[in-house]
């Protein structure tokens, strides 16, 4: 395998709303940003992911964009945009923009032309179908509820939504399309800008009159030609949003001579707390044991083909120590626990903005309190369907998306040093002890886990390119692997429990000093380990008979 420099490096993503606040408008900006770029230094990352920062109406957050070429007056201008990109590289982060090319919002000129009439020169941007007996063509959902179809009155057609109906997909098929959005990628490329992730990029080869959305047959050789058009000219990451990638699909999105991406992203390990076949709304306790099946499954097959993002949260996930950890008693060994266990995985890392301070999901109690577009649809939705209001809040506060998008909490003062004004969201309110400030003094705080993490990647190939092995895969509370490249090996093991835990994992009594443990521990005798709860440490073992 070639190496290349994205396979070393990790990745902050900054959700640009909630990140910081230059004036006060209670709404993050570019500004903010740049005033922060130190302390992502201090962090050690070397790239950040921007969610998008495009001109937009904001139906979904930037993800309904209405200019590619200009910046959201909230957040700046594109001489911002150009000064964070400067000031980023300076500190040798580069900035990985955010790419939706899959819809653009209702109100792109694009769909503004479009919708003008059938004849229209933009009309074939767009996915338009005649109503078939009076209704929508077929019965393909939204991701965000209801039919993937709205009727457009004046033209008496229905056009294609997989998201919200201010969100119109595009028509990829469309030559002319393709081509204006190659120019448009270009012309960031230009920029200086260190890649694209690109959003839903598996729905581009969509089928819809065959109800295929994902994977569709022409999925590759449109990325082969973007690749060509595009970032294959430049030293650049990209990374695939693939939703419901397999590990097949993975390897024709990421392999090294596929000539497509650079890396999937994909969520089958987040998927498992929902029950099979239903919706995310649909809660199901984690089983670690299958966690550790698909995490593993991941590493073992990508091993000499393909590359993955190893992430727990980001803006369309609850925050990881919340949900799968311990938020209160616990939450600073919980939080350090998910970020030594995936850090050692193989593949490049995300840290999701506030993860690295053990952030935690926020709880709401009425619907008026909930900005996300999604779970507002499926409120109403449910509410008609005859959920009772527990059931619904319960769905909420678990997996809703408000709650990873909540402020920034940068310090102890009001609105926790995201803004002088009023937030556009409220900051969860235990930011008085949950804050940057507090984490940056704090020597053992989870702060300093992540910043060794990514320093210790840096360092050793081996976290890198080393093999994985899972240990111990129907251990019910432990969750153990190894890592080795060359004649090196590493053990790495966590007590995903909030109970204390005994293992021998050893032939010989050792004596190990751990790389890193979020727990003060001097050495590490792995015959007769005693874990306390959410321990977790990596040692080096080399040739010792496990
Ligand atoms: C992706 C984004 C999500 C957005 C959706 C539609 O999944 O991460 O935030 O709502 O695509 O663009
Ligand atoms: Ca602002």
């Amino acid at each position: 395998m070639n190496k290349k420099w994205w396979q070393n490096a990790v990745v902050y993503q900054v959700y640009p709303r909630s990140f910081q606040d230059s004036n006060g408008d209670g709404i993050g900006d570019i500004k903010g940003i740049i005033q922060r770029l130190d302390y992502l230094q201090k962090l050690g990352i070397n790239v950040i992911w921007l969610s998008p920062v495009y001109q937009s109406p904001n139906d979904d957050n930037g993800y309904d964009i209405s200019d590619y070429y200009n910046i959201m007056a909230e957040f700046g201008t594109m001489e911002d945009m150009d000064e964070l990109i400067a000031e980023a590289k300076k500190r040798n982060i580069s900035l990985v923009m955010d790419l939706v090319v899959n819809h653009t919002s209702d109100e792109h000129k694009w769909f503004v032309e479009a919708k003008k009439a059938t004849d229209n020169e933009y009309r074939d941007y767009y996915v338009w179908r005649d109503p078939v007996d009076g209704k929508a063509p077929n019965d393909l959902g939204s991701v965000f509820g209801g039919s993937a179809w709205e009727y457009d009155d004046e033209t008496e057609q229905y056009f294609l939504h997989l998201f919200s109906k201010r969100q119109p997909d595009l028509n990829w098929d469309n030559k002319e399309m393709r081509y204006e959005i190659y120019d448009m990628m270009n012309f960031w490329l230009e920029k200086g800008i260190g890649g694209f992730r690109m959003d839903v990029i598996e729905l581009i080869g969509k089928v819809p009159d065959e109800g295929i959305t994902a994977n569709g047959p022409l999925v590759h050789d449109y990325l082969q030609e973007m690749n060509r058009k595009t970032f294959g000219n430049y030293d650049v990451m990209t990374v695939g949003e693939t939703n419901s990638a397999t590990i097949e699909d993975a390897k024709l999105f990421s392999g090294e001579d596929r000539q497509e991406l650079s890396m999937v992203f994909q969520f089958e390990h987040v998927n498992l707390d929902q029950q099979p076949n239903k919706s995310k709304w649909d809660l199901k306790p984690l089983s670690l044991i299958e966690l550790k099946e698909v995490l593993s499954r991941w590493q073992y097959e990508l091993q000499e083909e393909g590359w993955n993002s190893l992430f727990w949260n980001n803006h369309d996930q609850p925050r990881i120590v919340s949900r799968w950890g311990n938020d209160q008693e616990f939450r600073v060994e919980s939080a350090k626990m998910f970020a030594i266990l995936l850090h050692m995985m193989k593949g490049t890392p995300y840290i999701y903005q506030g993860e690295e301070i053990g952030m935690t999901n926020s709880v709401i109690t009425d619907i008026s309190q909930a900005d996300d577009v999604e779970t507002l649809n499926m409120y109403r939705e449910r509410i008609e369907e005859g959920y009772s209001e527990k059931e619904i809040f319960e769905s909420i506060n678990a997996k809703g998306r408000d709650n990873a998008r909540t402020p920034m909490q940068w310090d102890h003062t009001a609105e926790g040093g995201f803004t002088s004004g009023k937030p556009w969201l409220a900051v969860n309110p235990n930011y008085s002890a949950i804050n940057v400030e507090q984490a940056l003094k704090d020597k053992e705080s989870i702060f300093y886990c992540y910043q060794k993490l990514i320093q210790l990647r840096k360092e050793h190939s081996l976290i890198v390119y080393g093999k994985y092995e899972l240990l111990l895969p129907d251990h019910p509370t432990l969750f153990a692997y190894t890592r080795s490249y060359g004649e090196e090996k590493w053990l790495i093991v966590a007590n995903f429990s909030e109970t204390e835990n005994q293992i021998s994992l050893s032939q010989e009594p050792t004596d190990l000093k751990p790389i890193i443990s979020n727990r003060k521990v001097e050495s590490y005798n792995l015959k007769e380990l005693i874990l306390s709860p959410y321990e977790a440490f990596v040692v080096k073992v080399d040739d010792l008979v496990m």
